[in-house]
This record gives structure tokens, C-alpha cells and sequence, in this order.
């Protein structure tokens, strides 16, 4: 026990670096603002009735609150839609980690025939032919817009999604009241015995490395998609616990409508499908759930503030 306390405590101690700027009116770049239009922006879809939004959706956690995505032309996409929230230094993006960059990363939704169903120059022909971003950009000395300003603002406007400190955030710095008789157990069963900080770990509780649960199925085989390796089969991103509440279902394929329902899960995983569980059965009990799901609640800061971006976007395009 005591080989986990200590780990427990030092992990919880490297636990404090490494957090974003909090983006206001008054540090926020141009660039940004004109992301933050475009990402709400429909247009950028072929039947222009999807936006980022629309599956990133700031209300449902920058997810879309469904198990699976859904497509602009109604298609379930075959992965639950992550929050985009808090991926300033995420090394991987996606469920199985196939693109290492935000830049990368927003090009396929946008030209994937299920998704936006755009191409490049059919994009910049619809953005570019509109006033209201000719002026924007212009703005930021950009006359003749292309497919990577456009990329490029709206990488700059998810970069400024960062959330806000949390209760267990003001306990790392050193406030021991912060957290709770409760939320004190669940933290020790969250970095010993429940083993989450294996893998949960870092500022934004991700390793952000590929992990057997045993979530896998024959259907979707997770990482080994990508490379092929025998040992990534049913391996996913671990992803962020920071701000969970909100951006349920849970999982690569939305299985867990509730946190409850996560935790029972990890207490008694079932056996895979494929691959071999990384996981050691728990066998929580109902107390010990109690307190975990209080901890977990530690987890949840602000959502990013929006409400300065509408004034922000006027403001630029005003002559
Ligand atoms: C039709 C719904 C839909 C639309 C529209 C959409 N996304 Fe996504 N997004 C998803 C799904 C589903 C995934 C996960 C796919 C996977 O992992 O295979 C995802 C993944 C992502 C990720 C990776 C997050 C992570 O933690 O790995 C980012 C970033 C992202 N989307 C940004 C965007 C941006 C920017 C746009 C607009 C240009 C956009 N998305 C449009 C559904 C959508
Ligand atoms: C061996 C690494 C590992 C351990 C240990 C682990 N997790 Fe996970 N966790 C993952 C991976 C990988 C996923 C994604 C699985 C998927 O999408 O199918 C995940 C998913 C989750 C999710 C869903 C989040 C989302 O956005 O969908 C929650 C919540 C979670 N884990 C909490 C915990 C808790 C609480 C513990 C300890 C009881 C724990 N995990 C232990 C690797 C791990």
C-alpha cells in the first residue's frame, strides 16, 4: 500500500504543470475570432446544414451527446464525436490516433463524404466569396484567402478551448480543504487501488497513449487500424477526464450513457473481444463507486467563454 501512496502522491505532484492560457476578449487573437465564425459556420458543409458545432457542440460538451455521430447527410458515423476541448498538447487526435496535428486533423471531417462532404477549393471559393470573411481576413493580412488560413484559424480558435481550474486543480496547489472527506477517498482509490492514473495521468488525465480495456470489437479494432500490430488490437486513445460532465456517452462507441455506469464497468470488466484487457478486475464496492464518482466530480471546471467572440468578430469586420 504504501508503494502506491507515494506513487499516488507523485503523480498527483506532476500533475501540475503544463496548463493553457484561458482565453478572454482581451488575450484572444484575431485569427481565432475568425475560427471561431468559421467553426460555427454551416457553409463549410456541401448541404450546408453542419458546422463543427453541430457535432462539436459547445452545450453538450464540445460532443454531440450522441453514442455515434451523425453525419450531414444523416449517416452514423462509426465513432462516438470527442470533445475538442483541452488538445493544445495532444500528440495524437483521434479514437486511434491517426493524425498528430489540429491543422491535419480538421481537414478530414471537412472533405470526408460522410461528414461536410467538401473539397479545399470548394471551400475557399464558398469563405472567400463571402464580405464578411474577405474583411476578416483582410484584417489579418490576408488577401488572397486559401484552404490553410482557413485551416489555420480555425486551429487557432480550438487551441484557445481551454477550461478552467478545477476544485481538485485548487487542491494540487497546495488548498487541503478544497476536496472534500469523500472526494479525499475516492482520490486515493483513483491513484492506487483503482489504478486510473496509469493511464489517466498528466494535467489533462490522458496519457495520451493507445490502451486494451476491452472495448474492442471485431467491427472496430481500435489502433491496430492504423499500425497493423498485433498487440494494438482493441486499443484506443486514452482520453481526457478533465471537464467529463457533460460530453456523455462515454467511450469509442458511446456505450455508457453515465460515469456510474463507466465505473461499474471498470469494477467488473468483461472479457474482450479482442485483443488482451490492459484492466485488473476491481471488484469496487457501492461505497468505494460513491467516492470515486465524488472525486471525478473534482475534475469539472468551467466550460471555455464563448461570449466575447460575437463583439470580438464585429469588431474586425467593421471598416
Ligand atoms: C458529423 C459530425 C462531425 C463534424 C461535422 C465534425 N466532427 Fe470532429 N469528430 C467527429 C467524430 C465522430 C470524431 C471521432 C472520429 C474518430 O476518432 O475516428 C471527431 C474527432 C475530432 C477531433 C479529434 C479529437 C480527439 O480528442 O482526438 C477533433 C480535433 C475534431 N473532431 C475537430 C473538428 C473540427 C475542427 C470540425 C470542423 C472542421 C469537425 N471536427 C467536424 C465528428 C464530427
Ligand atoms: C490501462 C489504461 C486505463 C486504465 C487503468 C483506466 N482507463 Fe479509463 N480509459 C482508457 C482508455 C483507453 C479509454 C477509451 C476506451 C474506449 O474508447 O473504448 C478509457 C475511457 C475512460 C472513460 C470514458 C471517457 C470518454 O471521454 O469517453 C472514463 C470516464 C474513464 N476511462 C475513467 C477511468 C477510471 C475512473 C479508471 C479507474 C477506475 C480508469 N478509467 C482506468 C484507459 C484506461
Amino acid at each position: 500500500m504504501s508503494k502506491w501512496v507515494t506513487t499516488g502522491v507523485v503523480i498527483g505532484w506532476l500533475m501540475l504543470g503544463f496548463a493553457s492560457t484561458w482565453a478572454t476578449a482581451d488575450n484572444i487573437s484575431p485569427q481565432a475570432v475568425i475560427g471561431w465564425k468559421l467553426f460555427f459556420d454551416p457553409l463549410l458543409s456541401r448541404p450546408k446544414n453542419t458546422s463543427c458545432a453541430t457535432c462539436h457542440d459547445p452545450a453538450k460538451g464540445y460532443g454531440d451527446g450522441l453514442p455515434l455521430g451523425k453525419g450531414a447527410y444523416g449517416q452514423t458515423l462509426p465513432r462516438h464525436t470527442p470533445s475538442v476541448v483541452n488538445l493544445q498538447n495532444a500528440p495524437h487526435l483521434f479514437w486511434d490516433g491517426r493524425v498528430q496535428s489540429l491543422k491535419d486533423q480538421a481537414i478530414v471531417p471537412l472533405t470526408n463524404p460522410i461528414e461536410m462532404d467538401m473539397t479545399p477549393p470548394e471551400i475557399v471559393s464558398r469563405v472567400a466569396a463571402q464580405p464578411h470573411y474577405q474583411r476578416a481576413f483582410a484584417a489579418i493580412d490576408v488577401d488572397n484567402i486559401g484552404i490553410e488560413d482557413i485551416v489555420g484559424a480555425i486551429v487557432a480558435f480550438e487551441r484557445a478551448l481551454v477550461t478552467g481550474p478545477t476544485v481538485f486543480d485548487r487542491w494540487l496547489q497546495g488548498d487541503k480543504d478544497a476536496l472534500n472527506a469523500a472526494q479525499k477517498r475516492g482520490r486515493m482509490i483513483f491513484f492506487t487501488r483503482g489504478q486510473c492514473a496509469i493511464c489517466h495521468v498528466g494535467h489533462n488525465f490522458t496519457d495520451h497513449e493507445f490502451h486494451n480495456v476491452g472495448t474492442g470489437t471485431a467491427n472496430d479494432l481500435g489502433r491496430f487500424v492504423i499500425t497493423q500490430q498485433p498487440e494494438d488490437q482493441g486499443s484506443f486513445k486514452t482520453p481526457s477526464l478533465r471537464n467529463w460532465k457533460g460530453r456523455e456517452p462515454f467511450m469509442h462507441d458511446g456505450r455508457f450513457a453515465s460515469m456510474r455506469d463507466v465505473l461499474a464497468f471498470y469494477s467488473n470488466p468483461p472479457a474482450p473481444q479482442v485483443g488482451e484487457s490492459e484492466l485488473d478486475p476491481l471488484e469496487l464496492d457501492d461505497d468505494e463507486i460513491t467516492d470515486l464518482l465524488a472525486f471525478l466530480e473534482t475534475l469539472n471546471g468551467a466550460w471555455p467563454d464563448l461570449s466575447f467572440y460575437a463583439a470580438a468578430w464585429e469588431k474586425l469586420i467593421s471598416p
